[in-house]
């Protein structure tokens, strides 16, 4: 008798715990931690997860595009989407053109950038990043007959980049910023389309998505260059500069996929034949 009371009390208890937690409201610790101690690791984060807005602008195969249904999808897609699950935070991806991100970000329009953002000390002015989650580079996009072997034979040559990419920095201090052989497209997309029009002598962009774009279109007769200026980058997931909880939550996912191996899947399955 006084067993099953108490019982009944502990199961009132938790339901109430549950009920509470659903509702996104944190439970007395009494009550919390009781469930939390017994259960196994619950896979899926409470229906009521916050959700966060997620920018991207996905024109940058393969880490953010659009597929056939125009759905959101990428390298990192899935690196974020799988980070945030691990938090207990749901995401919502909207499109987010490169040109308006940062702004976006700073006005609080997107919770996040996940965009192939590259961390560099002049955007750590104005947001903060997350831990790097990926390395990149720059490379150089010719036509396969193309003279050019290195960065400096583009000193006197037309080059397409996407605007306020770490791409257009390279080739800004390679020919000045006022240099009239630099031609900015809003997306590197566009970009690659000039050089195979012809209007432009080389595109310089990150590498995994030159990579991809001469694997998709073999036709185009591209090839790729490397620079050994070019020097090692980091892309981070963005937030507003000051979100520390976000921060924490992100890079807290990020290491736990890291360390169960769901982002080395994830890695393997976008870049099957590099490192
Ligand atoms: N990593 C480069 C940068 O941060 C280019 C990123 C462009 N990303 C994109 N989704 N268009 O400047």
């Amino acid at each position: 008798m006084t067993f099953k009371r108490q019982f009944l009390q502990s199961v009132a208890a938790l339901s109430v715990g549950l009920f509470l937690s659903a509702c996104g409201k944190a439970p007395p610790a009494s009550v919390a931690a009781e469930p939390a101690a017994s259960a196994p690791a619950a896979p899926a984060p409470t229906p009521a997860a916050k959700v966060i807005t997620v920018g991207t602008d996905p024109t940058y195969a393969p880490f953010e595009f659009q597929n056939e249904k125009g759905e959101i999808v990428g390298f990192d897609i899935d690196v974020l989407s799988a980070a945030a699950h691990k938090a207990g935070l749901e995401v919502k991806f909207v499109s987010t053109p490169w040109e308006g991100a940062f702004t976006a970000l700073a006005q609080g329009d997107r919770d996040v950038l996940v965009s192939a953002v590259t961390i560099t000390d002049e955007r750590k002015q104005t947001m903060d990043f997350s831990d790097p989650y990926f390395e990149a580079s720059q490379l150089i996009a010719v036509p396969a007959k193309s003279a050019v072997t290195k960065l400096d034979d583009l000193k006197k040559k037309k080059i397409g980049v996407q605007t306020g990419t770490t791409g257009e920095e390279v080739v800004v201090k390679l020919q000045g910023k006022t240099s009239t052989n630099i031609k900015r497209f809003e997306s590197t997309p566009l970009a690659l389309a000039e050089l195979a029009a012809g209007g432009v002598d080389a595109v310089v962009a990150d590498n995994g998505v030159v990579i991809h774009y001469l694997a998709n279109n073999p036709t185009a007769g591209f090839k790729s260059i490397s620079d050994a200026g070019f020097a090692p980058e980091f892309y981070g997931v963005a937030v507003k500069k000051g979100n520390a909880e976000l921060l924490a939550q992100i890079n807290k996912g990020l290491a736990d996929i890291k360390a169960d191996g769901s982002y080395q899947k994830i890695h393997d399955n976008y870049f099957k034949s590099t490192k």
